[in-house]
């Protein structure tokens, strides 16, 4: 059976929860292997909209089981209100929730040195999503995290909190002149909200491993987006986990051999939120109306989303470091009222061309542009490919072309059903 990576090949926002949802309705397993509570996932079904952050978007698929796995970090208070929510849709993941006992738990002190730094460090900012990502994975390099295994015993949870709690307050009161936090509250509060979430926690890697031997259907899920990796992302201006699908391996505990196909979610256009290059970005009049068509305010930060013109040579990049074997590309019904659409094809550096994206000249790019004629009509109602109009079905060909790489889906809406399936799609995943 065929196992399948998802990841994002842009910068994050690409509609991967949608997606992801479409394409694991036929998993067995779901199992994220980055990131924590900054995603946002918006899945819509059936006029319900659910917005994950913590727990895996595939769990609205009543066959898959959803493993968030060891290259994760998990803020606990997250996951409960994300459990309330379905428990009041009546969705109640039971054992289909797993949690692997080594993925590293997010405190609230994580949050606050979290914002402090940005906010109170011009040159050193990033525009963090404040959900205490870049600490907590900090203390797990540093190898001083708590991790998800740790909360199976009260005593070692106490003992380690005591020293973190330690080193937070040092920096809390001496760099940033705040208010220290009260180990003992944080110790009773962080282990009674903890309880559900240990009692979710196993070997997420085994379990992986023993449905990958049994020929099950296995989905691995990427939050985030290629650009935003810690690695081969725009530096600093990155989140701080490996986000391309080199992340499988050590975000889940398996073997890389194991991996087949690997599909990239990019926008029709492009998105970015928080600081950072972003070569085909929009003038803001373009960039305003793009916001508004396309709802682009952040999930996690309802943060206004920067916007731009489809960046070929980005997506080329991700085509590129991933091995994508196919696209999804995602609303492409924001562009129904457009005149025309513009698509940076390559960019121009010092004279001369360049086709692919490379963080290190990013901020000196001057992006070329293709301009085609928009199609003018609403294509949320189409099913097909043959159903759009020519234009659209060019624009995609297009980029095909520019991306060097097959399209398998488009998306042209937020429901489920409104997905359509590209005419020579060659992903074993979705033929099987
Ligand atoms: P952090 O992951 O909160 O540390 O934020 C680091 C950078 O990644 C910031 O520019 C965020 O805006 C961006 N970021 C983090 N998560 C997401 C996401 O899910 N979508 C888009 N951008 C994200």
């Amino acid at each position: 059976m065929p196992n399948l990576t998802v990841v994002g090949a842009q910068w994050g926002d690409e509609g991967k929860g949608k997606v992801v949802d479409y394409l694991a309705r036929s998993a067995g397993v779901v199992a994220r292997f980055q990131g924590g509570p900054n995603a946002g996932h918006t899945v819509c079904v059936d006029r319900n909209t659910f917005t994950f952050h913590q727990i895996p978007s595939a769990i609205l698929s009543p066959k898959a089981t959803c493993i968030i796995g060891c290259g994760c970090v998990i803020d606990p208070y997250v996951f409960e209100h994300e459990l309330a929510v379905l428990r009041k849709k009546k969705i109640s993941p039971g054992q289909r929730l797993v949690v692997d006992c080594r993925a590293h738990m997010i405190l609230p002190y994580h949050q606050q040195l979290d914002r402090l730094r940005d906010e109170q460090s011009a040159k050193q900012r990033i525009g963090t999503t404040g959900r205490g990502i870049g600490p907590a994975y900090a203390d797990k390099v540093n190898r001083t995290g708590i991790r998800a295994g740790d909360l199976l015993s009260e005593e070692v949870f106490n003992d380690k909190l005591k020293h973190n709690v330690a080193a937070a307050n040092f920096l809390l009161m001496d760099r940033y002149k705040a208010e220290p936090i009260s180990l003992k509250a944080t110790a009773h509060e962080y282990w009674q909200a903890t309880r559900r979430i240990a009692r979710m926690i196993g070997d997420g890697s085994r379990m992986i491993e023993d449905a990958l031997r049994r020929g099950e259907r296995v989905m691995f899920e990427g939050a985030q987006g290629m650009h935003l990796d810690i690695d081969l992302g725009t530096y600093p201006y990155v989140t701080s986990s490996t986000t391309w699908a080199g992340g499988v391996a050590p975000g889940t505990g398996i073997s890389p051999v194991w991996l087949e196909e690997v599909v990239g979610i990019a926008k029709a256009y492009t998105t970015r939120v928080g600081l950072g290059p972003f070569p085909t970005e929009m003038n803001d009049a373009d960039a305003e109306r793009l916001r508004a068509l396309g709802h682009e305010y952040g999930a996690t930060t309802g943060r206004p989303r920067r916007c731009g013109w489809f960046d070929a040579p980005v997506v080329r990049a991700s085509v590129r470091h991933n091995k994508l074997q196919a696209l999804v590309v995602t609303k492409l019904d924001v562009l129904d009222s457009l005149e025309e659409i513009k698509v940076c094809h390559a960019y121009r550096l010092e004279g001369r061309e360049v086709g692919e994206f490379d963080p290190f000249h990013a901020a000196e790019f001057e992006p070329q542009y293709e301009t085609m004629p928009g199609w003018r009509e609403q294509i949320s109602g189409c099913r097909t490919f043959a159903g759009l109009p020519l234009r659209a079905r060019r624009y995609l060909a297009k980029l095909e072309e520019l991306c060097d790489c097959p399209i398998a889906l488009v998306s042209v809406g937020s429901e489920r059903s409104q997905t359509i399936p590209f005419k020579s799609n060659k992903l074993r995943w979705l033929r099987q």
